[in-house]
C-alpha cells in the first residue's frame, strides 16, 4: 500500500482591502487540490468590517484560520508588530511556504520572516516598480522581491524589472493579473446590484473618486488643491467618493470635510465592498483616483482612469489600457467627451484572464514536485 505524501500547508497572507481580492481565487483554487491546505492568515492592517469583513464575505473567504491582530499604526509599529506576531505563528506551526500579495506593510513584515526562517516564500505582483521610494509601498516591493524564491508577475514589464535588480530569471513566472479573476467571479453579483441606480445617478453620466495616498491626503495644501479641483469637476458632472478612512480623518483635520460635504455635486460615501463599488465603476464615465488596483479594474473593464500621480508601477494600464497619469488641476477640467477619448484603442494586457490563480497553483504544485 502506498502512503498519500501529507499536504502541503500553504499561508495566505491578507492584510488591507487590496490583498483580499489577490489572495481569494488562489485560496479556492488551492482548496480544490489533492496537495494543499491554503491557511489563510490576517494580519488585521485593516480590522473595520467596510475595509475588510465585507469584502472577504463577498469573495466568499473562509473566517481566517490564523488572525494576528495587528492593527494601525506608523509603519515601523506595523511591521515590527505583524513580524513580532507572525514568527510565533510560524515557530509553533511551520508553512511549506508563504505567499504574501501587493505591497503593503504586511507583505514585507511576512517576507522578512519568512526569509529569516528559511520557509520558501512566493510573491503575487511582484516586479512592479515605480521608481518613487517616497511611496512606502515602493520599499515595500523592493525588500519583497528581493526575497522571494518565486515571483508571480502581472505582466512583462515587471520581469525587466526584476532582472535589472539581478533576480535570476527561473524564479520569474509570468501568471497574469489575479485581480481580474475576483472581478469576474463576483460578474454576475457586480451586474446584479446596480448602484447607480441606488444612487439616483444615470449610466455613464458622473464619475467615482477615490484618494488615499500619504501623498495626496497628509499635506492640508494638497488636500485643499484636490478638494478644490473635485468641487470644479462636479461643476460638469456629478462624483461619488467613498471615503477612505485616512481620507476622511485628513479631511476633517485639516477642517476641509464640511466644504466638501455641502458640494451639491458631490456624493460622500463611506468605503463601499467590493461588489458595490465595482458597480459603481462599471456604470460610471470615468473614474479619478490614486489606488493601485482601480488602475487595473479600470483598463480591463475599459473605463477612463486619471490616476493622480506622477508615476505608476502600473505603466501597461498607461501603454496598453485607460489610465493617464495627471494632476489635480488637469483632472478639474475633464469633460465626459474628453475621457470617452481616452479609452479608444485600449486594450486588455495579456494574461488579464481569469486564469491567473490556476497558473499560480500549476507553479506551486511545481515547486513542490506534486504535479
Ligand atoms: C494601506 C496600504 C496601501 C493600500 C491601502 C488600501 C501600506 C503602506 N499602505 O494604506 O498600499 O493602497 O492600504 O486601502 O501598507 N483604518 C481604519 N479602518 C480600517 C483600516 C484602517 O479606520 O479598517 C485607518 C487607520 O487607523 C489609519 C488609516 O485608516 O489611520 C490608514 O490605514 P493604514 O493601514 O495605515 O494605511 P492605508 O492608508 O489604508
Amino acid at each position: 500500500m502506498t502512503l498519500k505524501p501529507p499536504k502541503r500547508v500553504i499561508h495566505l497572507i491578507a492584510a488591507a482591502r487590496p490583498n483580499f481580492m489577490k489572495v481569494a481565487p488562489l485560496y479556492h483554487e488551492l482548496v480544490k487540490t489533492e496537495w494543499a491546505t491554503p491557511i489563510l492568515v490576517h494580519t488585521g492592517q485593516h480590522y473595520d468590517r467596510n475595509m475588510a469583513g465585507d469584502i472577504m464575505d463577498q469573495l466568499a473567504l473562509p473566517t481566517p484560520q490564523i488572525s494576528l491582530g495587528v492593527g494601525s499604526g506608523s509603519h515601523a509599529e506595523q511591521t515590527g508588530n505583524t513580524m513580532i506576531a507572525y514568527e510565533k505563528v510560524c515557530l509553533k506551526n511551520r508553512p511549506d511556504l508563504i505567499v504574501v500579495v501587493g505591497d503593503v506593510n504586511a507583505t514585507v513584515a511576512c517576507a522578512l520572516v519568512a526569509a529569516k526562517m528559511q520557509i520558501p516564500l512566493a510573491h503575487l505582483e511582484a516586479g512592479l516598480r515605480s521608481f518613487d521610494r517616497t511611496m512606502p509601498e515602493e520599499i515595500n516591493r523592493i525588500v519583497t522581491d528581493r526575497l522571494s524564491d518565486i515571483l508571480w508577475i502581472p505582466s512583462e514589464d515587471a520581469r525587466e524589472n526584476l532582472l535589472r535588480e539581478g533576480v535570476s530569471e527561473e524564479k520569474i513566472e509570468f501568471v497574469g493579473n489575479i485581480m481580474i479573476d475576483s472581478l469576474l467571479m463576483l460578474k454576475p453579483a457586480i451586474e446584479n446590484v446596480k448602484m447607480a441606480e441606488q444612487l439616483e445617478l444615470q449610466q455613464k453620466k458622473y464619475g467615482v473618486v477615490t484618494i488615499h495616498r500619504p501623498s495626496n491626503v497628509d499635506e492640508r495644501e494638497i488636500l485643499g488643491t484636490l478638494v478644490d479641483a473635485m468641487i470644479r469637476l462636479s461643476q460638469n458632472v456629478p462624483l461619488v467618493f467613498p471615503l477612505h478612512p485616512r481620507t476622511r480623518k485628513q479631511l476633517e483635520g485639516f477642517g476641509l470635510f464640511e466644504k466638501l460635504k455641502t458640494c451639491e455635486g458631490v456624493t460622500l460615501l463611506n468605503p463601499l465592498p467590493y461588489i458595490e463599488f465595482m458597480s459603481l465603476v462599471g456604470q460610471t464615465a470615468f473614474v479619478v483616483t490614486d489606488s493601485g488596483g482601480i488602475q487595473e479594474e479600470t483598463t480591463y473593464l475599459g473605463i477612463p482612469c486619471v490616476t493622480l500621480r506622477e508615476n505608476t508601477e502600473r505603466p501597461i494600464t498607461v501603454s496598453l489600457g485607460t489610465n493617464r497619469l495627471c494632476s489635480a488641476n488637469v483632472a478639474a477640467s475633464m469633460s465626459i467627451s474628453a475621457s470617452m477619448e481616452m479609452a479608444r484603442g485600449a486594450k486588455i494586457p495579456p494574461l488579464w484572464d481569469g486564469e491567473t490563480a490556476q497558473r499560480v497553483t500549476q507553479s506551486v504544485c511545481k515547486f513542490f514536485k506534486s504535479c
